[in-house]
């Protein structure tokens, strides 16, 4: 028989977020939800309010209006438990200059320590975090003559040290190399597979969104235009394909509404043989730049809901 099945609370849940600073507001009404264990990315141009809403859903910044709960709790409320679950990476980097790689970590470890459960060994230690985010080499460093990358590296490892239950990263790659950005994507997953850490995550870079989200929000013009997985947003933009042959040794490039019929026609068409045939679909860069354009651009409509995505 069916049971009336309720879902779980998500870990973060927004509704009708706003925020001003003087007479501009910069969040305009934000709705949304993060549920246990997604990988959640969210994406818009610089100045969009990304930090500002990681920075209120961190407790770090007092919302002008609205209903936000993360974890269960009011962010403006919470106390060091509900703190101890939650782990950050801030885009702006906190001074610790004069410590020591592996002396700031153990030191910021041992906080947790009192929050340790069976089975959930906290903080996580600190030589395996080390070389988890490939710092092993650095331990005994002063963090003033890191690498821009090196110290990208070790606020990643601040954000985990303590296991936390629900992790924001703020442009967290930013100044990887391409080596570190990919060990960083498989922690990523580590995360979220063995652990069950939920995840909200700001990035620039669409490859990356595309690579680590389970779903995407595009935020423009103060609300969330787009939320929906990197493929459903593509099928939303108005899909216009690109199409690429090779015919007796040269090139061409064609785009279209509708590849299935151009594809008839060119592939029915007498002439020479066709070689090198490509299609291309819109991709999530095409799909992000329609969106904000859209909604900063025109006049604010309301949100975009992907379908098959439940509120
Ligand atoms: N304390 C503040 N006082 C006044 N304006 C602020 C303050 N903090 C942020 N802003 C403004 O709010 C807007 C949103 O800033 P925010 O840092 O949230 O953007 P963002 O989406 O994170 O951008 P980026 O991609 O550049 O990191 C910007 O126009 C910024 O100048
Ligand atoms: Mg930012």
């Amino acid at each position: 028989m069916l049971e009336n099945v309720e879902e779980p609370d998500p870990v973060v849940r927004v509704r009708g977020l706003r925020m001003r600073y003087g007479s501009t507001d910069v969040l305009r009404g934000l709705d949304f939800d993060v549920r246990a264990g997604e990988v959640v990315t969210l994406l818009g141009p610089n100045g969009a309010g990304k930090s500002t809403t990681i920075e209120i859903l961190e407790g770090f910044r007092e919302r002008s209006a609205g209903e936000v709960r993360v974890l269960g709790v009011d962010p403006a409320r919470g106390d060091e438990r509900w703190r101890s679950e939650i782990g950050m990476v801030l885009q702006s980097w906190r001074d610790h200059g004069k410590w020591k790689v592996r002396e700031l970590l153990a030191h910021l470890g041992a906080h947790y320590a009192r929050f340790s459960e069976p089975g959930r060994r906290r903080p996580i230690d600190t030589d395996e975090l080390l070389a988890t985010v490939g710092l092993a080499d650095r331990r005994d460093q002063r963090i003033a003559s890191l690498s821009g990358g090196q110290r990208r590296r070790l606020d990643v490892a601040i954000g985990i040290v303590g296991r936390p239950r629900l992790l924001f990263l703020d442009e967290p790659t930013a100044g990887f190399d391409p080596e570190a950005r990919r060990d960083f994507h498989d922690l990523v997953h580590r995360l979220a597979d063995d652990e069950a850490t939920t995840i909200l995550l700001t990035t620039h870079d669409l490859a990356e969104a595309e690579r680590l989200a389970d779903r995407i929000l595009i935020l423009a013009a103060g609300r969330i235009v787009a939320d929906g997985s990197a493929d459903q947003l593509a099928r939303r933009v108005a899909g216009r394909s690109e199409i690429r042959w090779t015919r007796g040794g040269e090139r061409f490039v064609h785009s279209t509404d509708d590849s299935v019929a151009f594809l008839r026609e060119l592939l029915g068409a007498p002439g020479e043989e066709i070689h090198e045939l490509e299609v291309r679909r819109a991709s999530l860069e095409d799909t992000y730049m329609a969106m904000v354009h859209q909604h900063e651009d025109g006049p604010l409509p309301g949100r975009t809901r992907v379908e098959g995505v439940p509120a």
